[in-house]
C-alpha cells in the first residue's frame, strides 16, 4: 500500500497501537516525534517507520513534517494539572494549524468520550477545545473518542486478591456502568479510518468495547481466576487530583449518555469486550 499516514504520540499507547494497526496494512507510516534518537523512536525506525523531528513550539516545523501525506493522526499528552491542560491545548491547536498549513487532506484527532460537549473536566476540555479548533479549520476530520482503556486494570485500577477472593475497588458508585475499550482497538479504529477503509457515522466515533459496572468488572477478573470476587465503591476523596476527581465524576454522569459499542464493531469487528481483553493478556491474579 503506498498510502503515507504521519502519526504523532507514535511512542506512545495510543498513537503506538495505530502504528501497529497502520503497519498490518502495509501503510507507509511517518512519526513526528520530539527525539528520534529515543529508544522508542528508534524502535519505530527498525520496524520500517520514518522518523520527523518536530518542535510544537515553533509552527514552521510540525507544518514542514506533514507536507505530502494522505492522513494524519494526533493524540495530545496526559495533563495531570492546569498548567498542563493548556499546554495540551497548545500541542492540541499547534498541530491542527500546522495540519491545515500543510494542507493534509483528511485528520483523525485522538479526543475524549465526551468532548463533543463542556463536561467540567479540564483535560476532557482541553480535548472540546481543540476539537472546536479543528472544525473551525475547514480540515476534513474525524475525532476518535475513547473511553477509559481497559489496560488501566492491569495498572492503576488493578484487582486484589484477598483472603482467596478478587476484589476491585473504585470511586464510582456500584450501580454504574464505566464505559471502556482496548488501545489495541483505538488503534485498529484510527487507522480504518486513516486508510478510508471505513467511515465514522457523522465524522465522529465514541470508542466503547465494553460497559459494565464495578461489580460486572469484579466478576470478569473472578471468572478468569475462578474465585469468588466483589468490588467496593471508594468515596471520590481517594484521588488525590481535583483533575481526577472530576473525570471520576463526569464517568459517573457519562453512563447517562448513549453510546453503541455496534458502531466501533462496524469499524472494527474484532474489538474486544473486557472478558475477551483479560483473556488476551494472560492475566493471572496478583500474589
Ligand atoms: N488513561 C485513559 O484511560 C484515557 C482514556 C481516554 C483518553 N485518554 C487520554 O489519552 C492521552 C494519553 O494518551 P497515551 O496514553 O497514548 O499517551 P502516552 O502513552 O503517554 O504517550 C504520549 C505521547 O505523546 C508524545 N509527546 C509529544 N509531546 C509531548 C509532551 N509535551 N509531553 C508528553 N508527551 C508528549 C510522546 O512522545 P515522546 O515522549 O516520545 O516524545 C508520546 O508519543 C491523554 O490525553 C489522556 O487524557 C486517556
Amino acid at each position: 500500500m503506498n498510502t503515507q499516514i504521519a502519526v504523532f504520540g507514535a511512542t506512545g499507547q495510543q498513537g503506538g497501537a495505530v502504528v501497529d494497526a497502520l503497519l498490518e496494512h502495509e501503510a507507509r507510516v511517518r512519526a513526528l516525534v520530539r527525539d528520534p534518537q529515543s529508544g522508542r523512536a528508534q524502535a519505530l525506525a527498525a520496524r520500517g517507520v520514518e522518523l520527523t523531528a518536530v518542535r510544537i513550539d515553533d509552527p514552521a516545523s510540525p507544518a514542514a513534517a506533514l507536507t505530502a501525506v494522505d492522513g494524519f493522526y494526533f493524540m495530545t499528552p496526559e495533563a495531570n494539572s492546569l498548567d498542563e491542560v493548556e499546554a495540551e491545548i497548545r500541542v492540541g491547536t499547534a498541530l491542527v494549524d500546522a495540519a491545515a498549513d500543510a494542507g493534509v487532506p483528511h485528520v483523525v484527532f485522538n479526543s475524549v468520550f465526551g468532548a463533543d460537549r463542556e463536561s467540567g473536566v479540564p483535560h476532557h476540555d482541553s480535548k472540546h477545545r481543540i476539537e472546536e479548533h479543528l472544525r473551525k479549520s475547514g480540515l476534513r476530520a474525524t475525532m476518535v473518542r475513547p473511553t477509559a482503556f481497559m489496560e488501566n486494570f492491569a495498572t492503576v485500577m488493578a484487582p486484589s486478591l484477598e483472603h482467596g477472593e478478587i476484589v476491585l475497588r473504585l470511586p464510582l458508585p456500584e450501580d454504574v456502568a464505566l464505559k471502556m475499550i482496548s488501545i489495541r482497538d483505538i488503534g485498529r479504529v484510527a487507522a480504518a479510518l486513516l486508510l478510508g477503509t471505513a467511515e465514522a457515522p457523522g465524522g465522529a466515533v465514541e470508542l466503547v468495547g465494553d460497559e459494565l459496572t464495578g461489580p460486572q468488572i469484579a466478576a470478569a477478573f473472578g471468572a478468569r481466576a475462578g474465585l469468588p470476587a466483589r468490588y467496593e465503591a471508594l468515596p471520590l476523596s481517594v484521588l488525590p487530583s481535583e483533575l481526577d476527581r472530576a473525570m471520576f465524576r463526569q464517568f459517573a454522569e457519562a453512563a447517562a449518555y448513549p453510546s453503541d459499542p455496534a458502531v466501533v464493531r462496524a469499524i472494527e469487528p474484532a474489538t474486544r469486550d473486557l472478558a475477551e481483553w483479560i483473556r488476551s493478556t494472560g492475566w493471572a491474579p496478583p500474589r
